[in-house]
């Protein structure tokens, strides 16, 4: 099938590129023309492990291509999948200008029929609107459909999740549209779940907003476990193995960040208030979050008194591993406050510094190594769990620091096999 993309960030370059990799004819259009130069080049604009290997590999076998108009993708694809950004606007809400563009182009340049789907996330009722934006704009009498299709894929894992996903959910209001999308996804071995539009559409915020609270729950759950002298890990892998519950997105940690989990928690909350709920549990889910944050950041305080002067090693800072995404990133949060209250921070990610410097600029010292940033730390602090950090000699960097104290953000680390080399080390919700 002929696929149109239109928009190639986190969340249309792998959508596209994981349509071509299962046989489509997918065309990728962006209105940044650097992005489109880079990926006809065979580069991603971002890390996503895999990613840049199936963009090629199907770029060269000529199924994937890009570059164009939204006019060129309304010409080329008989499904046009909408995938630009829905970025927060200062009351939570969620933006929908590029949303309301891309459907008025796509109504003027609209021949023959297309199905038109949203595959970013949106409020509930932005398909109706999308409609209603393409009937006014579009010649008089022109045959279209409005679908949603939301994405799940997570950052990190984009391809195997797309290619893999554990649902697929097709928000249809036609015969027609649903037999399109169930062509197109024939290849993919997943359930289907056809709703409405406006159910799927919801079933996204839904979700993430209940994965986000999920991490708060166990969030308040570690703040407890501290003041008890309870171990979390321990109440965390009790309640997963409840089949109900499961075990998955009960890490405690620092709190959740990323382009997604603060952005939909807020909107979702936004969008509730529009309809006449109040959803009032989703501002407890975003209190806990910022003060799991808050609560990391007092224990340095604690641990150094005067932070002021003081040296502080920050390992990682994306907003989680395996991506160089430091959006919303609480480990960003986190060093940013500490530079703040006048610390030298000396940080280092595998991937994440090229775009945290854009954000910290030069009140960090970026490193080229975990081992680099610890020279002279008085402490460092475990803020992304990037699988590398296993395999750091501590041995070494004990040798390295001012002062052996290591405060771990993700419970990374295992707090015996810490204190037997010497160090002083506190974690999150472990005793
Ligand atoms: C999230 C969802 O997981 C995807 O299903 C969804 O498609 C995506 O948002 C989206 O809306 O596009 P993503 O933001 O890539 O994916 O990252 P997650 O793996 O969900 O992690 C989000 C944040 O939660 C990270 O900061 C992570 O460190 C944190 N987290 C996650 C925890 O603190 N504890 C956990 O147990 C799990």
């Amino acid at each position: 099938m002929n696929v149109s993309i239109i928009g190639t960030g986190h969340v249309g370059l792998p959508t596209g590129a994981c349509l071509a990799e299962r046989g489509h004819h997918v065309l990728c259009v962006d209105s940044d023309a650097a992005k489109i130069r880079a990926l006809r080049a065979g580069r991603v604009p971002f890390y996503e492990p895999g990613l840049e290997e199936i963009v090629r590999r199907n770029a060269r076998a000529g199924r994937l291509r890009f570059g164009g108009s939204n006019a060129d993708a309304v010409a080329f694809g008989k499904v046009i999948f909408i995938c630009v950004p829905t970025p927060p606007r200062g009351d939570g809400g969620a933006d929908l200008t590029y949303i309301e563009a891309v459907s008025r182009d796509i109504a003027r340049a609209l021949a023959d029929y297309r199905l038109i789907v949203e595959r970013s996330t949106v409020p509930v009722r932005t398909g109706e609107h999308v409609k209603a934006v393409i009937t006014k704009y579009a010649r008089a009498g022109r045959d279209f459909d409005v679908a949603s299709n939301p994405e799940f894929l997570r950052e990190g894992s984009a391809v195997g999740d797309t290619l893999n996903p554990d649902r697929i959910v097709l928000g249809v209001e036609t015969r027609r549209a649903e037999m399109i999308l169930r062509e197109l996804y024939a290849p993919f071995k997943a359930p289907i779940l056809v709703t409405d539009i406006k159910s799927a559409e919801l079933i996204k915020h839904a979700s993430n907003s209940f994965l986000a609270l999920k991490i708060s729950y166990i969030n308040a759950i570690a703040a407890l476990c501290e003041k008890a002298g309870a171990n979390v890990l321990e109440v965390a892998r009790g309640m997963g193995m409840d089949r109900r519950i499961g075990p998955h997105f009960l890490n405690a940690g620092i709190g959740y960040g990323g382009s997604c989990f603060p952005k939909d928690v807020a909107a979702f909350e936004a969008i509730a208030r529009d309809l006449g709920c109040d959803f009032g549990l989703l501002r407890e889910v975003q209190r806990i979050n910022q003060e799991a944050c808050d609560r990391f950041v007092k224990k340095v305080e604690q641990e150094l008194w005067i932070v002021k002067g003081k040296t502080i090693a920050a390992w990682g800072l994306s907003f989680k591993p395996d991506t160089d995404d430091v959006r919303e990133s609480v480990a960003v949060k986190v060093v940013s406050r500490l530079a703040g209250l006048g610390a030298r921070v000396r940080a280092y990610d595998p991937r994440a510094a090229g775009e945290a410097r854009r954000v910290l600029g030069r009140s960090v010292t970026f490193c080229g190594s975990a081992l680099e940033a610890a020279r002279g730390a008085d402490c460092a602090l475990l803020l992304t769990e990037w699988e590398e950090f296993g395999r750091l000699d501590l041995r070494r960097v004990r040798r390295v620091m001012a002062h052996p104290t290591i405060l771990d953000g993700r419970n990374f680390f295992d707090p015996e096999k810490v204190r037997e080399l010497g160090f002083t080390y506190r974690s999150v919700g472990r005793p």
